[in-house]
């Protein structure tokens, strides 16, 4: 049944391509990942990961398929080229993976109907439908808002009509703002710096009208060291991770406890830990930035929950490969527990550098530090939604 699924390159196809590689202008269209054999043998597919910009993560892809491979798991791309089809197989009942990951869906688009109907069948989706308020920064806001430190926002919904602030939310956002989309990603529709007036709020929301728009006060990222005050926080299946990110480049660097200690950051893992607890997403990431205030802002987050984690490998401005390669062995080692239903333990802890996991209640430090004030949730946002 497999073959099913799988359209592999003809073989003139296969020689195209090798030519045009060689030549130096490599084929950008996307290809499909063949089961690892032996599963195959059995027409069994344990992992899917629907993801649509191969060329930018075939390393990341190989490291996938080397980690499933050592548990003996098989893997299915899902691509534009397959989308279709597979989608047509799930909803027949006839593709039924351990895990489903999904790395590339938009709103209403075949790999969102994928999520649902995998989903509505009992596959462990790694982001249930159920939680999808949490990748919509409106709702987003609104949820996180009583428990960790955000930006003051005003939301402008989509039916809601442009309007300027009133004084206390003038007063609420400051003088400079950032606008962005409810259902935005990768930066899309995302003006910074700007100050909020009529006007400007109109003009961002003019590049969508369907969606909800935020409009924020621009927080202040301040250096650490040689080092932007910005990171990403990951909760990859249980573990807590961080790493230095940088806004403007886009480039990671691997945070160690070193840096935990040195610029008491253990707030992190705290705003970390609160948004898994009350998400129970299982993977996850999120930015947040030291604004070097005191007080509940000093750290913030900024970005909210992204579930669509960025996994390439081998590029520039990409996670370093050893994180990637890390994610790909935490990923395989669920599926396998998922398909031999091996119970998992409820416990969290944090990785962070490639070292050994410490689990959360052994830290010496108290990780909720500088959240202690969040009982009083206006410090943290406006009450408007
Ligand atoms: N309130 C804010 N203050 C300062 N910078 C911001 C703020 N909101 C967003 N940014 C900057 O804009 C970038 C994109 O915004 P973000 O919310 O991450 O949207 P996206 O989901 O498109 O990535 C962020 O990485 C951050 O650098
Ligand atoms: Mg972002």
């Amino acid at each position: 049944m497999p073959d099913l699924l799988i359209t592999p390159g003809s073989l003139l196809d296969r020689i195209r391509r090798k030519v045009r590689q060689l030549a130096g202008r490599p084929d950008p269209s996307p290809w499909v990942l063949y089961p690892h054999r032996p599963a195959a043998a059995r027409g069994r597919i344990d992992f899917v990961i629907a993801l649509d910009y191969m060329t930018m993560n075939g390393g990341m892809i190989d490291q996938l398929h080397r980690a499933m491979s050592r548990y003996g798991l098989s893997t299915l791309l899902v691509n534009r080229q397959n989308v279709d089809r597979v989608l047509r197989l799930a909803r027949l009942g006839r593709i039924r993976p351990a895990v489903f990951l999904d790395l590339c869906s938009t709103r209403n688009d075949p790999y969102e109907q994928l999520l649902h109907t995998l989903a509505d069948q009992g596959v462990h989706t790694l982001r249930d439908p159920s939680q999808t308020k949490w990748i919509v920064k409106a709702s987003a806001h609104r949820l996180l808002q009583p428990h960790v430190p955000v930006p003051p926002t005003v939301v402008f919904a989509k039916e809601e009509a442009d309007r300027d602030l009133t004084v206390a939310e003038r007063e609420l956002l400051g003088d400079r703002v950032a606008i962005k989309p409810s259902c935005g990603g990768a930066g899309r529709g995302v003006r910074l710096n700007v100050e909020p007036t009529l006007q400007n709020i109109a003009d961002a929301r003019a590049q969508d009208r369907s969606d909800d728009w935020l409009v924020q006060r621009m927080m202040p990222f301040v250096m650490l060291g040689d080092r932007i005050g910005y990171f990403r926080l990951y909760n990859v299946l249980g573990h807590l991770n961080v790493m230095w990110w940088s806004p403007s480049d886009h480039h990671y660097a691997t945070f160690t406890w070193a840096d935990l200690d040195r610029y008491r950051l253990w707030p992190l893992l705290g705003i970390a830990h609160r948004i898994a607890q009350i998400t129970r997403m299982e993977y996850f990431s999120v930015e947040a930035a030291y604004t070097g205030e005191e007080g509940p802002h000093r750290l913030c987050l900024i970005d909210y929950v992204n579930d669509q984690c960025d996994m390439d490998a081998f590029n520039p401005g990409c996670p370093p490969p050893e994180w990637t390669a890390w994610v790909c062995e935490r990923l395989a080692l669920r599926t396998y527990q998922v398909k031999h239903r091996i119970a998992v333990e409820e416990q969290c802890s944090v990785t962070l550098a490639g070292a050994p996991p410490v689990a959360l209640r052994d830290l010496p430090m108290d990780i909720d530090a500088d959240l202690a004030n969040r009982a009083d949730a206006k410090i943290f946002g406006s009450e408007r939604t």
